[in-house]
């Protein structure tokens, strides 16, 4: 019970009362258990903008695209469904600007396009979702409808333009279980990449290896080595706050975008804090790597399903049996390694993607990294390049083993 309500003090001060009393526990003190509940309620705490008598919650923007994390990640869960009839885009898509793109575009507009700013800055601009129908001949006659992205992205300065193949769309994927990718050990990573294909299966993949030597473990295309620091992206990025790892205050606001540039930050230089402290990191760090994997519906599993999941050639990227450093197997349906997929699901940095994984995957309201596909069979008809070979395999499928194999996927 006393336990109970000093956790309630401490979020409740973490919400409204600033460092004074959210922070007045030495941090370790703060049991496990009330560490992971400090965690959950970074998560979903609506971040405000600076100034503000909340210090412990102020920072936000100026530019920004979510006030939460749980705006884009529900129950840390996927990102929202893109609606057929195109429009708004969701909080949770994403917009990165690629090669390519006019120097002035990202002088002004950073790396990112943030569709939000705090008070009196306005913000850069806009997603217009809007699809081109595809159809797709299964090889037993059935037809499946592929939505194709066409979207624009309307800049708020109009002089500045924006071709749809210089963009890099992206949705938010589940965080359920994720902190397991980190207990991979980079040998096991290293024993199953095969860059050049030597083994001959058509089926290479890399590690993505990052500009300071480390490996790149998260993101669509794995372009972070570790939780944490996805997660100061995440805030850096998408919310606009600092961190010790990216202690700009002011995000992604572009050099020339002065007004950005000149607004107030919540960083507290007398105690040389950044607006998200060292603290307030680890505890929603902590909180993210514990996340429990999503649970499929055992039932769905069969011995037929299993085996059509190998045969087709899934199995050969999504992989079952990773060895944990832990011990024991990670069953969550990837490799982490980079695999090319062809020109369909191309963009403006190429044609590879990390290994999604699958587990959960049948319950997600969208798939593939722009969230284009709205079912299993959409986002396998997609797969092309070295997974040509498994969407023949998968189209070529009798109606009774392609369900086999869907209901299967289920169980994961
Ligand atoms: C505006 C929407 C948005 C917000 C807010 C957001 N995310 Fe994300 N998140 C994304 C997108 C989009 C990706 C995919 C990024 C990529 O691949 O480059 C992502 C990816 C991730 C991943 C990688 C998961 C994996 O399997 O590789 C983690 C972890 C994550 N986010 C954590 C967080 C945390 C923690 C916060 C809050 C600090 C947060 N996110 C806030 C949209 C968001
Ligand atoms: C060559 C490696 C490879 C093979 C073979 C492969 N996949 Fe994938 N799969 C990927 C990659 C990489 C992605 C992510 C692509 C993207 O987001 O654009 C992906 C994405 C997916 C997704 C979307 C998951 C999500 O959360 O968005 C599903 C579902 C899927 N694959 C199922 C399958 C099935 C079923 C098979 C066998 C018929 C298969 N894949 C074969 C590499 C592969």
């Amino acid at each position: 019970m006393q336990d109970r309500l000093l956790v309630t003090a401490l979020i409740a001060g973490l919400f409204c009362y600033g460092p004074a009393l959210s922070f007045s526990e030495p941090a370790d003190q703060v049991s496990d258990r009330m560490a992971t509940v400090l965690g959950e309620a970074l998560f979903s705490k609506l971040w405000v903008a600076s100034p503000s008598s909340t210090t412990a919650s102020d920072g936000l923007g100026p530019l920004y695209n979510a006030r939460a994390c749980s705006a884009c990640h529900p129950r840390a869960g996927a990102g929202a469904a893109l609606p057929d009839a195109g429009g708004e885009a969701p909080d949770s898509l994403l917009v990165r600007f690629g090669n390519g793109v006019d120097p002035l575009v990202s002088a002004f507009n950073g790396v990112q396009l943030q569709h939000r700013a705090t008070a009196g800055l306005p913000a850069e601009g806009r997603i217009e979702l809007s699809w081109s129908g595809q159809t797709v001949e299964l090889d037993d006659g059935s037809v499946v409808q592929l939505r194709k992205p066409a979207h624009r992205v309307h800049l708020r300065r109009p002089e500045m333009t924006l071709a749809y193949a210089q963009l890099k769309f992206r949705q938010a994927p589940t965080l359920a279980g994720s902190g397991a990718f980190a207990r991979v050990p980079l040998s096991a990573l290293e024993a199953l990449a095969d860059p050049d294909d030597q083994n001959g299966d058509g089926i290479s993949g890399r590690l993505s290896l990052l500009p300071d030597g480390q490996i790149g473990r998260y993101g669509w295309r794995a372009l972070e080595p570790t939780l944490s620091a996805q997660n100061s992206r995440a805030f850096n990025l998408d919310m606009g706050m600092s961190t010790a790892a990216l202690p700009d205050p002011h995000g992604d606001c572009g050099a020339d975008n002065r007004a950005c540039r000149a607004l107030p930050s919540g960083d507290d230089p007398v105690n040389k804090e950044t607006e998200v402290t060292v603290q307030m990191h680890a505890w929603l760090d902590r909180y993210v790597a514990q996340l429990p994997p999503p649970s499929g519906r055992a039932e769905a599993a069969s011995a037929s399903g299993r085996a059509l999941f190998r045969t087709t050639g899934c199995q050969a990227c999504h992989r079952l049996d990773l060895p944990l450093d832990t011990g024991g197997t990670l069953a969550a349906g990837t490799d982490l390694l980079l695999h090319d997929l062809g020109p369909a699901l191309a963009d403006a940095d190429g044609r590879e993607w990390r290994t999604a994984p699958l587990w959960g995957a049948s319950a997600r309201p969208a798939l593939l990294h722009d969230g284009r596909a709205r079912t299993i069979i959409e986002a396998i008809l997609w797969h092309g390049g070295e997974a040509q070979a498994a969407q023949q395999a998968f189209r070529g499928l009798s109606a009774s083993q392609r369900s086999q194999l869907l209901s299967y996927l289920e169980s994961l």
